[in-house]
């Protein structure tokens, strides 16, 4: 079965959640730190950050920013599932950093914060779980400031037809038999290759980034290509 709606997405995340960090990092060969850390530089030269990371599950992007800079003025990390972030915020409670991230349960297509209300919004592996991406974006632009930049990282499929192949029998077979075997659990690891596969290519994403009212738009393919950075900017 596929999850179909936001409850079931939810509650799919939530029986995974104690496994999986572990998970991430041993299916990504560890890239996924590479990712994230490369989402925090793209804030390099951003001052006064009030950050909102949307489907924060246990809170990785919080933690790679919240590392790299000690100047963060607020940041909020929403996500639809209490049990990730139960994870999360035991993983900044043990680094530390508990007092410094809010943590609300929402949906980050119906958010709970007024218009204009950060001047970072992030989004790791989550836009391909909404089942409605424009509104997903059209939100994230709703309560983002003027000059306001959203930073998406999202999986693709690589464009390389020979990577793509292999990667695509790595996605099918070989990932749902270990993330099964760990966590007891093969459907959401069926899902995940599932909506890899069913979700835009990096040019439509693009184009609905530009419908949803976004501008300077721009696209950096990490890992052959595995996953994407997106970034762009409220006008
Ligand atoms: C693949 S995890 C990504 C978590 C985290 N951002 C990371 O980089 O590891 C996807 C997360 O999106 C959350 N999620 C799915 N649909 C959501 C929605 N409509 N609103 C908020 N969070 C959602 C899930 O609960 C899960 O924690």
């Amino acid at each position: 079965m596929v999850p179909s709606d936001t409850n079931c997405v939810a509650e799919m995340f939530g029986r995974i959640a104690p496994t999986y960090d572990l998970l991430n990092h041993l299916l990504s060969f560890g890239q996924d730190y590479f990712w994230r850390r490369k989402v925090a530089a793209c804030l390099d030269e951003h001052k006064n950050i009030m950050l909102a990371d949307l489907a924060t599950g246990t809170g990785d992007i919080l933690i790679a920013l919240l590392r790299r800079r000690n100047d963060i003025e607020s940041v909020v990390g929403l996500d639809i599932s209490g049990k990730m972030l139960a994870v999360c915020k035991k993983k900044l409670n043990r680094l530390g950093l508990g007092n410094q991230a809010v943590l609300i349960r929402g949906d980050a297509s119906h958010t709970p914060f007024e218009d204009n209300s950060f001047n970072v919004v992030t989004m790791a592996f989550g836009v391909r779980n909404m089942p409605d991406v424009p509104a997903a974006l059209k939100e994230i632009r709703r309560i983002l400031t003027p000059a306001g930049k959203m930073l998406i990282l999202e999986f693709s499929l690589p464009a390389s037809r020979i990577v793509r192949v292999m990667y695509l029998l790595y996605l099918k077979i070989l990932l749902p038999v270990i993330a099964g075997g760990v966590s007891g659990d093969y459907q959401p690891y069926r899902y995940l290759g599932r909506t890899i596969e069913s979700f835009c290519s990096p040019f439509e994403f693009t184009r609905c980034m530009i419908d949803a009212g976004f501008e300077n738009v721009a696209v950096q393919p990490l890992s052959l290509g595995v996953a994407y950075i997106y970034t762009a900017a409220k006008p």
